[in-house]
């Protein structure tokens, strides 16, 4: 009884003891929220790069702090921006983000990517499963000209790259840490599903004995060095690499033939690779890539694909499991900390500036990220990149953050689209136009409204929001009956409206 009463009390005080600590709670919550709020704006305040401005606005307002004027001059490089590029698009390694870096460049400047020949929704994977053979891809978009990127999942191979793309061409790949990556693999493919892992922490599971599990799947499955395979190693040389370290006892050290085979693989890649990036250092990364296709910054700028977050991104693995894992994935190990450390070796090189520079990116990249989501949903304003020592002053448009944010299919249906307008030799059927019965769509509709050529538009949108079409349509001059003062008034990715555009070419 005594008991009861008490417990009851209890419950009875338990109300405003509650509220008591909920008040604390939300006294604490709103103090952190209003010192984080500060500081970010203190932030902003200061790091005096960005400032979101309305179009009317004079830049000069915000050049206040005139004795860096000569510091942040920006001189332009002595070099001319490369447009050949051929990316070995690792899997997991975010690739994928790159690959839409490459869509944007290539798109903006009328550059030929190698698309291919289908387009259903696995047209991704066609060269890396079917091989990069001509009946796969469409014909370069100027055939005097030629392509200029391939950067579809591919098994890379020089030879056919080269004759693909040119001598001239630089070849990119990119590099992730092993168990991260395989973490990411796990999480993206669902391999404890495939590999029937029924235990409650299938990576260790799998960790324990990975040979059981994964019996030498290939592609984006593939668990044993999958990105040596991507750049190129052949299958019986890697199995012969695997079953020889797998006879080694705990502790010995695996024979010296099999570490020259992987030394003479890394070798190879190092020669032939003007740059491996690495996605642990994602914008250091780019910034080289920068410096060395001669790009401008903003080209580099990117909105992240495909990026979860997942339980066991942050799962310590216990040391024995990383030493099966070490033996499992040998080859890639080896590849990772080798072009780890030839990263870092150069980013000690590049000294200072590259330093400085990376971090003005960063920042610059915040500041656009957040013009172009939160801060600013509909982009009414235009956000003006001051000139610093790295970069011309530029703006970035509502044109600009639509392009940062296309998805990777409706890029391939974009540039398809305009690859078929520069390549169709024979003309059109006149009466074939009312023949063709479409499905109807917004997109459709609307193209048929505003422009004169529709052939890929049920195709364009399944893969593009209406939006992202008409951006597509204004960019690519399309709309002729588009109102006039409506599309002059439309900025272009330079921030010119459309007449400064046309006469720029
Ligand atoms: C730029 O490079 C070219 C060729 O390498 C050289 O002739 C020229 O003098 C350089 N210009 C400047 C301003 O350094
Ligand atoms: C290279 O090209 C040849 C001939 O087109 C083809 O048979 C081979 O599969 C290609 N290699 C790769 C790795 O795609
Ligand atoms: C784009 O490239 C094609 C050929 O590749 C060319 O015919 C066309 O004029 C170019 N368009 C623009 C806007 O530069
Ligand atoms: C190393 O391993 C390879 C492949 O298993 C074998 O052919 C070779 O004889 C071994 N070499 C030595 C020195 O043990
Ligand atoms: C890459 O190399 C740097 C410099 O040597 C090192 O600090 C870092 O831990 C390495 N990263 C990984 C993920 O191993």
């Amino acid at each position: 009884m005594e008991t009861f009463i008490s417990a009851q009390k209890m419950t009875k005080r338990a109300p405003p003891l509650q509220l008591f600590k909920a008040i604390v709670w939300l006294v604490v919550f709103t103090t952190v929220v209003i010192t984080m709020v500060t500081l970010f704006t203190a932030r902003l305040g200061t790091s005096r790069s960005m400032q979101v401005q309305r179009r009317a606005m004079p830049t000069y307002l915000f050049r206040q702090r005139s004795d860096f004027v000569e510091k942040d001059k920006f001189t332009s490089p002595n070099c001319t921006a490369r447009t050949k590029l051929a990316l070995t698009k690792t899997h997991k390694t975010g690739g994928t983000t790159l690959m839409q870096i490459f869509h944007r460049y290539a798109y903006l400047h009328n550059l030929s990517v190698v698309l291919p020949t289908v387009t259903h929704p696995g047209r991704m994977n066609l060269f890396y499963l079917h091989g990069l053979i001509p009946k796969n891809y469409l014909p370069p978009q100027s055939k005097a000209h030629g392509y200029d990127m391939l950067i579809y999942h591919t098994k890379y191979n020089q030879e056919n790259y080269t004759k693909l793309l040119g001598k001239d061409a630089v070849f990119i790949t990119i590099l992730r840490e092993p168990l991260s990556h395989l973490k990411s693999q796990f999480n993206f493919f669902n391999l404890a599903e495939k590999f029937k892992l029924t235990g409650p922490q299938p990576l260790f599971q799998f960790l324990q004995d990975p040979g059981m599990y994964d019996h030498g799947r290939t592609g984006s499955h593939g668990t044993k060095s999958p990105m040596s395979r991507d750049l190129g190693m052949s299958r019986t040389v890697l199995d012969d690499i695997t079953n020889s370290i797998d006879t080694l006892r705990p502790g010995e050290p695996p024979n010296a033939s099999v570490l020259a085979t992987i030394e003479t693989f890394i070798a190879k890649i190092s020669k032939e690779m003007d740059l491996v990036m690495i996605t642990d250092y994602y914008d250091e990364s780019l910034v080289m890539l920068k410096r060395l296709m001669c790009w401008e910054l903003r080209d580099i700028l990117y909105f992240k694909m495909l990026s979860f977050s997942y339980e066991t991104k942050t799962e310590n693995i216990p040391p024995t499991l990383v030493e099966n894992h070490r033996k499992w994935d040998i080859v890639d190990y080896h590849l990772y900390e080798h072009f780890n450390r030839t990263f870092w070796k150069r980013v000690k090189e590049l000294g200072d500036d590259f330093r400085a520079e990376t971090a003005h990116f960063k920042t610059v990249h915040f500041s656009v990220l957040k013009h172009c989501t939160i801060d600013n949903p509909l982009n009414k304003g235009v956000l003006v990149i001051p000139e610093s020592r790295w970069n011309p002053s530029f703006t970035v448009t509502y044109e600009f953050c639509t392009l940062l944010k296309y998805g990777q299919l409706c890029y391939m249906s974009l540039l398809y689209d305009r690859n078929l307008r520069y390549t169709i030799r024979k003309k059109p059927n006149p009466g074939s136009k009312s023949r063709v019965v479409r499905e109807y769509s917004p997109h459709c509709a609307l193209c048929e409204t505003l422009a004169t050529d529709c052939t890929m538009c049920t195709k364009i949108s399944q893969d593009c929001t209406l939006n992202e079409y008409i951006t597509h349509l204004f960019l690519e001059k399309q709309l002729s009956h588009f109102d006039t003062s409506l599309s002059n008034n439309r900025r272009t990715i330079n921030g010119q409206n459309q007449e400064e555009f046309r006469a720029d070419g």
